[in-house]
């Protein structure tokens, strides 16, 4: 799964940096990352609200393990979402995300480890521990917000 995540990150940075020989080229294929990762973020939102619901059911865990599996894997391959350039167009993303790189990075790893400790607590079937590290994923897309998204 992480080598997948990696090398699909480099076929986007490759993607763009070809794009970047041709200006208008390029600015479709900036227009393109943002959409993606836009939809990627939805995608994350939906699998929150049905970790919620399943929670609030007392429903099946094995549904919590598989979208917090799905937050894993988006999220190691977060970063390589936002290339030099993508901070121009139809995006909320704020200008911290390029210029403090390394902020930005660490709240996506910090995001990679509270969705893998939500995976490791759903997966072995304990309800309570699930609970309190779905609280705190959630907290943790709070935490990038607050620094790196605009309203
Ligand atoms: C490492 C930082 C980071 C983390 C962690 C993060 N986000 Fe975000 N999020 C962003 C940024 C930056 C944007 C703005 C993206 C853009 O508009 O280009 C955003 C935008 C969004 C959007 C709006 C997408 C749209 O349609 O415009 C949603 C929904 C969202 N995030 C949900 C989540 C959820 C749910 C989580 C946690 C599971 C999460 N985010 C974790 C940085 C983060």
């Amino acid at each position: 799964m992480r080598m997948k995540q990696v090398s699909l990150a480099l076929v986007l940075l490759g993607a763009t940096g070809l794009a970047g020989l041709a200006p208008s080229g390029s600015a479709r294929a900036q227009g393109d990352v943002i959409a993606q990762r836009q939809a990627g973020l939805k995608r994350m939102s939906g699998n929150l609200e049905t970790i919620k619901k399943t929670l609030e059911a007392k429903g099946e865990l094995s549904i919590v393990a598989e979208r917090s599996q799905d937050m894993v894997a988006f999220f190691q391959g977060f970063p390589a979402l936002f290339p030099p350039g993508s901070d121009k167009g139809d995006t909320h993303a704020r200008p911290e995300v390029w210029s403090n790189r390394a902020g930005f990075e660490a709240a996506a790893t910090r995001m990679v480890a509270a969705a893998t400790k939500l995976n490791q607590v759903a997966t072995a079937g304990d309800a309570g521990a699930t609970a309190t590290a779905f609280r705190e994923a959630g907290g943790t897309c709070g935490a990038c917000h607050r620094e790196f998204r605009a309203r």
